[in-house]
């Protein structure tokens, strides 16, 4: 098992581990049409377009054991208002097969540990509120309750919350 900056060639491997995981994390939360949509292609372009553009403000990292099997997306804070929180886990996706076998904390952990090197203090994350698998990785990383908002995803109205982190403490 491997944690490494993302390149183009992994891009179906991180597809594959969003559209999989998301149905499997979702269901029954997310409207059903939105994840039926999704698709590898579609994915896989998405990514490849932010990859390829040498503004996009994004560190993507994959966990790979043989082939790509987790994922995690970083960044600056996307306007989340919450003062001081200027770094953001954007994604973080591992496949269910290899949940529980510390590559979340591991993906979290390299990304964590270079928002920090750059110069980052805080980190936010924004999970669904219903999502209690993620919600419960948060709060045993550390993760402090910042706030809630409410979202539109494929039509239906959804609450997330957020949760920071000091990098600095690396409870993680
Ligand atoms: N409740 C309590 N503790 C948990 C939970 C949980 N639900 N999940 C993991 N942990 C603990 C583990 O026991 C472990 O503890 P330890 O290291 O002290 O022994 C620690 O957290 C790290 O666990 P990992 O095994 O590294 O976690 P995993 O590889 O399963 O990754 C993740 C966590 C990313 C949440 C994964 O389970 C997943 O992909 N879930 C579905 C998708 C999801 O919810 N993603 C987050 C959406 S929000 C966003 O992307 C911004």
């Amino acid at each position: 098992m491997r944690i490494r900056r993302a390149g183009l060639e992994d891009l179906p491997g991180v597809a594959r581990v969003l559209v999989d995981t998301w149905r499997a994390t979702y269901q029954g939360v997310v409207p059903e049409a939105f994840l039926e949509e999704l698709s590898y292609e579609g994915q896989a372009d998405r990514w490849a377009r932010r990859l390829r553009d040498p503004t996009w403000p994004g560190r993507l990292f994959v966990a790979e054991a043989g082939e790509v099997v987790g994922f995690a997306a970083f960044g600056p804070d996307r306007a989340s208002g919450f003062p001081g929180y200027t770094a953001e886990l954007w994604a973080i996706y591992v496949l269910p097969t290899w949940q529980r076998k510390g590559l979340g904390r591991a993906l979290f952990h390299e990304g964590a540990r270079l928002l920090q090197a750059e110069g980052y203090e805080r980190m936010l994350v924004w999970v669904l509120k219903e999502n209690s698998q993620g919600r419960g990785f948060y709060e045993h990383l550390g993760g402090v309750l910042l706030g809630e908002r409410e979202i539109e995803l494929g039509g239906a109205k959804l609450w997330e919350v957020a949760y920071g982190f000091d990098l600095g403490e690396q409870k993680w």
